[in-house]
């Protein structure tokens, strides 16, 4: 042998070995790795995140991935944002949302965020109780994905990337549909809104203007029956720092004849509970039209015209609704509602559509 050959054998085995090496980095074993995913509230109180289900960057990013997903949908062409945009509060502009077979449900899609203060069910009807039990729904709806999880799985194992990010965010790297619906919590709970003008109104950082504070107080006032104070009665059921008490509610909108989707009593299956609906967060809502469990209102304007003039009785109407039903309703002049309006409007927080964190990721 010359050596020519063996310098040549030399570098052949320097060679083969600088690419085992690389292919060793490369092919390095992805492993869990939990480090805690921090984020900020604002002036909400602590958020109500189950102790078995931490947020964790590996998780809430594997749950950020799944929420963009097509794979998740039977056809492959629809995944959780297609109806729930972040543009749009998370919510769907449509009145009612068609899912992979073209086919509509009947209610409307509810936005997402803040919903680690949700104590009380989730829907309109409050059918799931845990978030991770509603997040597998939607996949298996007809109306909406019509996947099996069996088919979803199967897609995901197909995925490299999800391989990897499931062993980093689970002990036990599995993909399975226990964690597929831990991921997709995580996520959910990461999305939160408390950067509104509001809310800077309230840490006495930004100030409202003459209509928006004309707006505050007859949102925040009792009506009065003498006339002399003006009062729109919203905080009683629209209460607390997400303008929601989590109760199920008849807010009027039909009168016994009419109730054509039973909403709480289809779970609870009691007649008290007849057209009875989850008081929906306030916020964000001049993002979130249209209006209601069905979507029937298009506009703030049309919703404010409702609560002044057109709620309805029935037998299960709300108590609290007496004075809207009176002739008359609220006696809301046309500078009330505007200025009411002008109030709701504050209650966006821009942050929630802008933010990177929550968008598609790469
Ligand atoms: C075809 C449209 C559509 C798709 C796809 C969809 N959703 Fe929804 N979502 C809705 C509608 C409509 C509602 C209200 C349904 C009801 O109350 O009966 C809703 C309600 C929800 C709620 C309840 C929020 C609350 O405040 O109680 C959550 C959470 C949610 N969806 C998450 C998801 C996730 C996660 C996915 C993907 C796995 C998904 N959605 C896919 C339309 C959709
Ligand atoms: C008796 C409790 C109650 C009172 C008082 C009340 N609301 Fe509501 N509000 C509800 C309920 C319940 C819903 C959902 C009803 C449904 O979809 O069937 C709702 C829905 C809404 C919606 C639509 C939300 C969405 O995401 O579609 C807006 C906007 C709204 N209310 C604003 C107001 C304003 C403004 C006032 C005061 C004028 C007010 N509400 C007074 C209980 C109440």
């Amino acid at each position: 042998m010359n050596n020519k050959w063996i310098l040549f054998t030399l570098a052949i085995y320097l060679l083969l070995g600088l690419m085992a090496c690389a292919d060793d980095i490369v092919e390095s074993p992805v492993s869990f790795e939990a480090t805690p995913y921090v984020f900020s509230y604002g002036s909400l109180p602590t958020p109500d995140i189950p102790s078995d289900n931490k947020l964790t960057d590996q998780g809430v990013k594997l749950g950020r991935m799944l929420f963009y997903e097509t794979l998740l949908s039977k056809d492959n062409t629809q995944s959780c944002a297609s109806c729930h945009q972040q543009k749009d509060g998370f919510s769907d502009l449509n009145r009612f949302s068609k899912g992979v077979e073209g086919q509509f449900g009947d209610r409307q899609a509810m936005p997402i965020f803040n919903l680690a203060w949700h104590y009380n069910g989730f829907f309109w009807d409050g059918r799931a109780q845990k978030l991770r039990d509603q997040a597998l729904m939607p996949i298996q709806d007809p109306l909406e994905m019509n996947e099996t999880m069996t088919n979803v799985i199967s897609k995901l194992n197909n995925e490299k990337k999800y391989k990897d990010q499931f062993k980093r965010a689970f002990v036990n790297a599995t993909i399975d549909e226990t964690n597929i619906s831990l991921a997709l919590e995580q996520f959910m709970h990461s999305i939160v809104s408390h950067d509104s003008k509001y809310d800077k109104y309230l840490a006495g950082k930004e100030k409202l203007t003459e209509a928006e504070e004309r707006g505050r107080l007859l949102f925040f006032t009792e009506f009065d029956v003498t006339g002399k104070v003006k009062g729109a009665e919203c905080f009683h059921c629209h209460a607390g720092p997400n303008f929601t008490n989590d109760e199920y509610m008849n807010n009027g909108l039909d009168n016994d004849a009419n109730f054509t989707d039973l909403g709480r009593a289809r779970v609870t299956k009691i007649n008290e509970d007849n057209a009875k609906f989850l008081t929906p967060s306030l916020r964000n809502i001049a993002l979130t039209a249209p209006y209601m469990h069905d979507g029937r209102f298009k506009t703030l304007e049309a919703v404010i015209e409702h609560y002044d003039l057109h709620v309805k009785n029935s037998s299960t109407v709300d108590f609290l609704m007496q004075y809207n039903l009176q002739p008359g309703g609220l006696k809301l002049t046309s500078e009330n509602k505007s200025d009411l309006i002008e109030f709701l409007k504050t209650l966006t927080d821009q942050s929630l559509v802008t933010n990177t964190a929550y968008a598609k990721p790469n």
